[in-house]
């Protein structure tokens, strides 16, 4: 349930939490008593939003400030410009309403996290809500009070650069990410000054973007709509998430930022959303070349009906909205509203009344690098690891550090990074040479870029590999090759990564490959030459601190796949809760090599040149230890309807060292009148264990938790068998099944 109704329930039903019902009635008064002063002109200032650079802080700019002329600035300016844009606005404005500063803040601020997809890899709630705490914190110290995250597009599809932005292909892992980035950036209370509003985008289906081409159109059932692409923003609003983003795309034929469906029928109908909707950039005027409005008159009417309440950049609100109002194609009432979720917000965050702020410029600390550390060493993948390559000895004499993102700081980083600091990052050379002595590093990138085909490096690289007792080659996509509006058709490791490889595996050295990239990567090759893999996405400030810990075992890796990896461009989208065909391929028909086609067998569901089983599959990863899986059990074989059961498991450590294991629960309705997923997740848990120790780990189910949408667009449980497995990934595990009566 969405703030504030959880405290207008508990006001009516327990009248045990008045305080809090009385500060939004507060709230709301305030707002009305505001907007009952404010003119037109001044509202549709609100309802307007600009990333208007105020470097040079123009007298123009200084000017339309002092007219009421935007509600919003975002990723302007610098602290001191912030600070002195916000004293016009509060001291010398007619009714001194004050900005909301916005800015990108993605995957931190000052101190930079892992990519989000990344911290979806951590399966570790606990360390992305750290993150985002840090990051408000920073970002709040220099007048940003408004973030553009997180950003919970499901996404299914690696050619689609804004993968690197999401939670990955899962609901319930991207509901439980959301919901935690949520508490981070707004802390307990959006009063707290270091809280910054956090905005659910790109709402909705952005993700499904066809052939993974960026903005391109997406077309989704209601079924799948519901119970797949809707389920993360959802679970922002039960967060209490203060805003919500408009999307790019249409949706069915319907742009998001005119999308009454999406935006009246769900957000504020069915959801009871309570706060402040903008648009996406420019996305109301884009209305026009989506083939959805005439013009920008069009446009806005369709837009500010639709319920958006803030624009972003465009100007079809500012130049339209008041002709539209007194002509009656825009009511009154509905710029009203839109002021209302405005102003609320301001109201809620303090804005009114807190000290105007003075500017001051944050700076990495010991406790923001920490966390930056734990994130990223929580979110590397162990794809592979022959005969226990990984950890690496402190006893290796002399390592090759090879490949262009060994000393990367800017790549390492990866998409959406505004306000970082060179000084601040830490490379994995610059960690490994700290670690080991400069002696001992043989440096030589063999690549300038991750896109750089020629061969005139490859020498010195063969040779430190030569020379040396094991090379380390650090690979992937540089930070422009991964984002908004950096889809991509191929999804090898670019340049001539794969023949840099090559090369140096001729060394014969033990290979271990580091993979820092945006999105999940082909590389069939490398991993056939690689003895171990790191799958380490864009790792942030501190990548090279956590990948050094992790090579030579000072850090056990712990992170898990949020989305699956193919075999080949071609497979894609390829997700595990896939639904089963009429005739899957048989076991006969697994295992086809990659590349030229088979001799055709079956008239099955498969590929007759790849195997139709993904690289890696979704949940997977190793660690320097093995566990084992034993013993499933259930509370009962059956549960009525209503009711909740327990599934177990004993989880043991059977390795030498200690390790932390990503337990996982996946359930399957066998039968349904909607055909159900093959597996989907519904639980999972981080458990750490010392060598030997073995632990029972519970989840409790309810049968609500097993629900689903049906054609009549109920959510519903139905009575009769669930398969459930307790798993190290969406392919493994114990399995047991139980009824639902
Ligand atoms: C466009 C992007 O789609 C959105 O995610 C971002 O927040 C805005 N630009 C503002 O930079």
């Amino acid at each position: 349930m969405a703030w504030p109704y959880c405290a207008f329930v508990g006001f009516f039903l327990l009248g045990a939490v008045v305080s809090t019902a009385a500060t939004d009635a507060e709230v709301d008064q305030r707002v009305e008593a505001l907007l009952s002063r404010m003119t037109l002109d001044e509202k549709i200032g609100q309802m307007s939003q600009s990333d208007r650079l105020m470097t040079p802080f123009s007298d123009e700019v200084r000017q339309l400030i002092r007219q009421g002329r935007w509600g919003s600035l975002f990723n302007a300016g610098n602290p001191a410009e912030r600070a002195e844009a916000q004293r016009i606005a509060r001291t010398e404005t007619r009714l001194g309403i004050p900005i909301l500063f916005g800015r990108d803040v993605i995957h931190g601020y000052r101190t930079i996290f892992p990519i989000p997809l990344g911290q979806a890899a951590t399966w570790d709630p606990d360390i992305v809500e750290q993150a985002g705490r840090t990051a408000a914190r920073e970002a709040s110290a220099e007048g940003i009070r408004w973030t553009f995250a997180p950003m919970i597009d499901i996404a299914r599809d690696p050619r689609w650069g804004r993968i690197a932005e999401s939670p990955g292909e899962d609901p319930y892992l991207a509901s439980i990410f959301a919901a935690a980035m949520v508490r981070g950036f707004q802390g307990t209370s959006l009063a707290d000054p270091s809280a910054i509003a956090a905005c659910a985008k790109h709402f909705a289906g952005y993700g499904a973007a066809e052939a993974g081409r960026d903005y391109n159109s997406t077309w989704i059932a209601e079924i799948l709509l519901r119970d797949v692409y809707l389920r993360p923003f959802h679970a922002a609003v039960d967060a209490g998430v203060a805003s919500f983003m408009t999307s790019f795309n249409a949706l069915n034929g319907v742009p998001s930022s005119g999308n009454e469906f999406l935006l009246r029928r769900i957000l504020r109908d069915e959801w009871k959303f309570p706060g402040l909707v903008v648009s996406d950039y420019q996305s109301i005027t884009e209305m026009t070349l989506h083939g959805y409005a005439a013009d920008a008159r069009d446009a806005a009417r369709e837009a500010a009906n639709a319920g958006v309440d803030m624009e972003m950049v465009s100007t079809a609100y500012f130049d339209h909205l008041k002709s539209l109002v007194s002509s009656g194609a825009v009511a009154g009432k509905t710029i009203d509203d839109a002021v209302r979720h405005i102003l609320r917000l301001k109201f809620l965050l303090g804005l009114f009344d807190a000290p105007i702020p003075a500017a001051q410029t944050v700076t990495v600390t010991p406790e923001s690098l920490a966390v930056a550390q734990k994130a990223a060493t929580e979110s590397v993948v162990l794809l592979k690891n022959d005969q226990n390559l990984l950890p690496l000895s402190d006893t290796v004499g002399s390592l090759a550090v090879i490949g262009p993102m060994a000393d990367a700081p800017v790549d390492q980083l990866g998409t959406w990074t505004i306000d970082w600091r060179t000084e601040d990052v830490r490379t994995p050379l610059a960690e490994l040479r700290q670690m080991l002595g400069n002696g001992r590093v043989l440096y030589a990138p063999g690549l300038k870029t991750s896109r750089d085909s020629s061969h005139d490096g490859f020498a010195a690289a063969r040779d430190a590999a030569d020379r040396a007792d094991a090379a380390v080659l650090f690979l992937g996509e540089e930070q422009i090759l991964s984002g908004e509006a950096r889809s991509r058709a191929f999804l090898n490791l670019p340049g001539a990564q794969e023949e840099l490889v090559e090369e140096v595996a001729k060394a014969g050295k033990p290979v271990v490959a580091v993979i820092m990239a945006g999105r999940p990567l082909t590389f069939h090759d490398t991993a056939a030459r690689a003895g171990a893999i790191l799958y380490a996405w864009h790792p942030g400030t501190m990548g090279g601190p956590a990948i050094a810990d992790l090579l030579f075992g000072r850090a056990v890796p712990s992170g898990r796949l949020p989305v699956t990896f193919p075999r080949a461009v071609g497979q894609v989208p390829i997700y595990y809760a896939h639904l089963n065909t009429g005739r899957p391929a048989s076991a006969s028909e697994l295992g086809i090599p990659m590349g030229t086609p088979a001799k055709p067998t079956g008239y099955t569901s498969k590929y007759i040149d790849v195997d139709v089983t993904p690289e890696y599959p979704f949940g997977y990863g190793l660690s320097y230890t093995n566990f084992t899986y034993e013993n499933l059990r259930l509370s009962a074989p059956s549960v009525a309807m209503g009711g909740s059961l327990t599934i177990s498991a004993d989880i043991a450590n059977r390795g030498r060292r200690e390790g932390t294991e990503v337990v996982q629960l996946y359930i399957h309705d066998v039968v349904a009148s909607v055909a159900q997923p093959v597996r989907l997740l519904k639980g999972f848990r981080r458990v750490a264990l010392k060598p030997g120790e073995m632990r029972t780990v519970s989840f409790a189910i309810r049968t609500e938790d097993l629900a689903f949408y049906n054609q009549q667009m109920k959510l519903v449980t139905e009575p009769g068998r669930f398969e459930v497995w307790i798993a190290p990934d969406a392919e493994h595990g114990i399995k047991g099944e139980f009824v639902v009566k």
